[in-house]
């Protein structure tokens, strides 16, 4: 009872109470499963795009596609400030881009899919890490090529640390542990080849089975204590909505671009494709042997795992008994929120999508298919501007905004934001029929970004536009009062 009260007053710097494993009687022992992968951190300067074999199942072998021969792909290990320098050497049989995802880079560097490596060719990445402390990743992004690269095992986690993060108290260590989630179609064969079929290409891959960190039926063992969950979703199509066989609660500590002012008790909740979310689970209560499984709940009426909503497991705990970390900062790190008033523009995104295909594409941002050599907005230099995202249609889309972290005001279809909106957020899921308002600014680079659904097979069909930031003018200083103009 203690431990719980710890837990819903949002953390506190002492947990003494182990609760007897009687509490825990309805997770149950576990004896299969493989255990959780945890990818290497990179060493040294360069990261190979190339095809493996590797052993995704044990005893057998499945072609990959990698970045740097794993999947996922090493580790990146930063600190703010830092100079991140990285040689990426293509040698697939086909063009790759890497694009870090969530940081702000300057347009070159972005993985932009006008500057892709072609086969043999390499291309050196290099910036200075701007953002907070955070959970980000990495993942290619040619043209309409980036579903497929993705979904055959390119991706790797990317994580900043910085000062302010290091003086928390929060779980470090192997007590800090990245899940990089993607579910996968292996119902007829443990292969990672990519073939949408036309429901795939109009709903997004929607898989079977779900790994994390390349590992399926992952299992991790757990000391009696606190962990920091990074959960990362970096499936192409899967919206999860995760939340534990016991229904035990969590503390939410961060989204996408770094760490809330506080953490926030809840225990479930929705993340969609590219969107991250960090969270401090307890796992003092399990006695040795005993497990509990993170699984992914059903929503909607789905019914077949093709569909979207359908129920997943994702992975399970077990316990060893041992003695673990048992606090964590109750303030984390405040931000500042952008006011709606300080916002000098209203801009309008909307989103199409049709069952039936228009021109050959089912999904188009207001109105267009992307053309990666037009622009298709203007926006000003360190100009805030308040975006209203509509989504036109029923299905849901993930929508991933390059270049900045923004921030979510509000949506049409609920009274209070979850979690996994407050703070800064580069990825916000749009729902059917909802409207989403997000307050952005673009700081410090100028030149072209990429807004589009993360769902990898929408990008693919075109559900991207290019925007420019441009030096501000004369012009722009002058309008003092928020103006509507149409993205078109
Ligand atoms: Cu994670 Cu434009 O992508
Ligand atoms: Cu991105
Ligand atoms: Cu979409």
């Amino acid at each position: 009872m203690k431990r719980r009260a710890f837990i819903r007053n949002g953390g506190l710097a002492i947990a003494t109470a182990i609760a007897s494993p009687l509490l825990s009687s309805r997770s149950h022992a576990r004896s299969v499963g493989n255990p959780l992968r945890i990818p290497a951190t990179l060493a040294g300067s360069s990261l190979e795009a190339k095809t493996v074999a590797a052993e995704v199942w044990p005893g057998s072998t499945t072609d990959l596609m990698t970045l740097g021969g794993t999947w996922p792909g090493p580790t990146i290990r930063v600190r703010r400030g830092d100079q991140f320098e990285v040689d990426v050497v293509n040698r697939l049989d086909e063009s790759t881009t890497v694009h870090w995802h969530g940081l702000v880079v300057p347009p070159d560097m972005d993985g932009h899919p006008m500057d892709v490596i072609a086969p043999n060719a390499s291309r050196r990445y290099s910036f200075e890490v701007l953002n907070r402390a955070g959970t980000y990743w990495y993942h290619p992004h040619p043209h309409e090529r980036t579903a497929a690269q993705t979904y055959q095992g390119m991706a790797g986690i990317f994580i900043v640390e910085d000062d302010d993060e290091q003086n928390l108290d929060l779980p470090r260590g192997a007590y800090d542990v990245p899940l990089l989630i993607q579910d996968r179609i292996v119902r007829g064969g443990r292969t990672l080849v990519y073939d949408p079929d036309s429901i795939a290409r109009l709903n997004g891959t929607l898989g079977d089975t779900v790994f994390v960190n390349g590992t399926p039926d992952a299992y991790l063992n757990v000391d009696r204590g606190l962990y920091r969950l990074r959960l990362i979703n970096a499936s192409n199509a899967r919206i999860l909505r995760l939340a534990f066989n016991d229904g035990r609660s969590f503390n939410v500590i961060g989204c996408d671009g770094g760490l809330l002012d506080r953490s926030h008790v809840v225990n479930e909740t929705y993340l969609a494709p590219a969107e991250r979310i960090e969270i401090v689970v307890d796992f003092a209560a399990l006695a040795i042997g005993q497990s509990v499984e993170l699984r992914s709940l059903a929503f909607g009426s789905a019914t077949t795992y093709a569909q979207q909503g359908f129920e997943l497991a994702v992975m399970s705990f077990v316990g060893t008994g041992g003695a673990g970390h048992s606090s964590i900062s109750q303030t984390l790190i405040p931000h500042e929120p952008f006011r709606i008033d300080d916002a000098r523009k209203t801009q309008s995104i909307t989103l199409d999508t049709s069952p039936i295909p228009l021109g050959g594409h089912h999904h188009k941002i207001n109105g267009v298919v992307f053309d990666m050599h037009r622009i298709d907005a203007r926006i000003p230099l360190d100009e805030l501007q308040l975006w209203e995202i509509t989504n036109q249609h029923t299905m849901s889309h993930p929508i991933h905004i390059h270049g900045t972290q923004f921030q979510v005001v509000d949506r049409t279809t609920v009274a209070q934001l979850a979690p996994v909106d407050m703070g800064w957020k580069d990825t916000v899921l749009v729902a059917g029929k909802e409207t989403v308002r997000v307050l952005i600014r673009f700081s410090p680079f100028v030149g072209t970004y990429l807004l589009h659904c993360h769902n990898l097979e929408h990008e693919d069909d075109g559900m991207m536009i290019n925007f420019s930031v441009d030096q501000r003018t004369a012009v722009d200083d002058a309008q003092a009062i928020p103006t509507k103009l149409d993205l078109r």
